[in-house]
């Protein structure tokens, strides 16, 4: 049985890698990694395959960045090709990337079947093109993996079919459990004398926060207060440096005493995490990941596709007006103190395994 694995930017790599090393021990399968190339640096790409331990991607398209539509027409355009030629079985698509609706689509035109891990997920938030990605593709896949029980709700209302439906758990926490061990051996906070649980990991990326220079400005004046109480490091997304200097605003960040550095690798990024004070972000990934961790996480959005993070976990939405009165929570001591949601525990893929097993004996 033929299946694809596709990958396309950052949080996607973390979402095959345990799947792609659990699809490996079964021999009933050959696997290929599609990397449609929406990340091309080397921190955005080529240092998480190196840290998660897989391959060079099978088949490379080469799309680049640029306009939606234009990454969604690119990524059609040469994943037709691959599919045509090589006629998988089964395409896996993770997540809510351009690359996750554009190949779905292609392969289902070509009557290939499409399974979406991370499934059902929504913010209902029409502005956000991942909200758009994940509506699109979750209305022509035919299996569905759910992170969460709000999941398969969300799909059963959308009019697709429980059986379709399996939750499965949450695929980043298997990364995390798979490359524990490794994360924990970094030793990045000690490179800039950070020392453990005295630190804020701020992340920024998301169009809503950083394609106005009045919200980035207000962002980082804000962020400048933070570190006046706990010293903060930014590994700062190529969105998010690309605006700063568009804006002019590089002297701001360069007098704020922030520590700032390029896009951190995987191990590297979660060994900051693991040992660090609280996190400041608009992430989707990291919103689970300090869930799980039970680590306080401040995520500047007005929604989430992850509402349990809130609702269980150890996530606060805020605006950027009412980070401070947060961070004041935090620092006083006064935070809630999170569950971790059902069937997050590392063994996702594993059970996603299961799920293909199951859909190959049916068919
Ligand atoms: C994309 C995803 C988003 C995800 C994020 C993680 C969509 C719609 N958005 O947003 O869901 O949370 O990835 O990072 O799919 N750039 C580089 N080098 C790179 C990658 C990007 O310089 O390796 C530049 C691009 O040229 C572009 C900007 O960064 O100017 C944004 O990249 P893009 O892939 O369009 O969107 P992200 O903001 O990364």
């Amino acid at each position: 049985m033929k299946i694809h694995l596709i990958a396309a930017a950052r949080p996607n790599f973390m979402k095959i890698a345990p799947l792609y090393h659990e699809l490996k021990r079964n021999s009933s399968f050959t696997v290929k990694i599609i990397h449609t190339g929406q990340h091309y640096d080397k921190n955005m790409s080529d240092d998480f395959f190196t840290d998660l331990h897989l391959p060079s991607p099978d088949i490379h398209l080469g799309v680049g960045g640029g306009s939606h539509a234009e990454q969604v027409g690119n990524t059609m355009i040469a994943y037709e090709k691959v599919c045509t030629e090589e006629k998988p079985d089964l395409v896996v698509v993770v997540g809510d990337v351009n690359a996750t609706m554009a190949c779905s689509i292609t392969a289902k035109k070509l009557h290939i079947a499409v399974a979406h891990l991370e499934a059902g997920i929504r913010s209902f938030d029409r502005a956000m093109p991942e909200e758009i990605n994940r509506m699109v593709t979750d209305s022509i896949c035919d299996l569905y993996w759910t992170p969460s029980v709000d999941g398969n709700e969300n799909l059963v209302r959308e009019g697709i079919a429980s059986g379709r439906i399996a939750l499965v758990g949450n695929i980043m926490i298997a990364s995390l459990e798979m490359m524990r061990s490794e994360n924990q051996s970094e030793t990045i906070g000690g490179k800039y004398n950070l020392t453990k649980n005295g630190y804020v990991v701020v992340t920024f990326h998301r169009p809503s926060n950083v394609d106005t220079k009045e919200k980035l400005e207000s962002l980082l004046f804000v962020l400048k207060k933070v570190q006046e109480k706990t010293p903060v490091i930014f590994p700062v997304h190529p969105r998010t440096k690309n605006n700063i200097e568009k804006f002019g605003l590089n002297g701001k960040l360069k007098d704020s005493g922030i520590i700032c550095t390029e896009p951190l690798s995987y191990k590297k990024f979660m060994n900051l995490i693991f040992s660090c004070k609280y996190v400041l972000t608009d992430s989707g990934g990291i919103q689970e990941e300090t869930t799980y961790l039970g680590i306080p996480c401040l995520t500047v959005r007005d929604n989430t596709e992850r509402p349990i993070t809130v609702t269980k976990g150890t996530n606060t939405l805020v605006s950027i007006k009412n980070i401070i009165s947060e961070v004041e929570k935090i620092e006083a001591g006064n935070y809630r103190k999170g569950e971790i949601p059902v069937l997050w525990d590392g063994k996702t893929a594993i059970r996603v395994v299961q799920e293909i097993e199951k859909f190959f004996r049916q068919k």
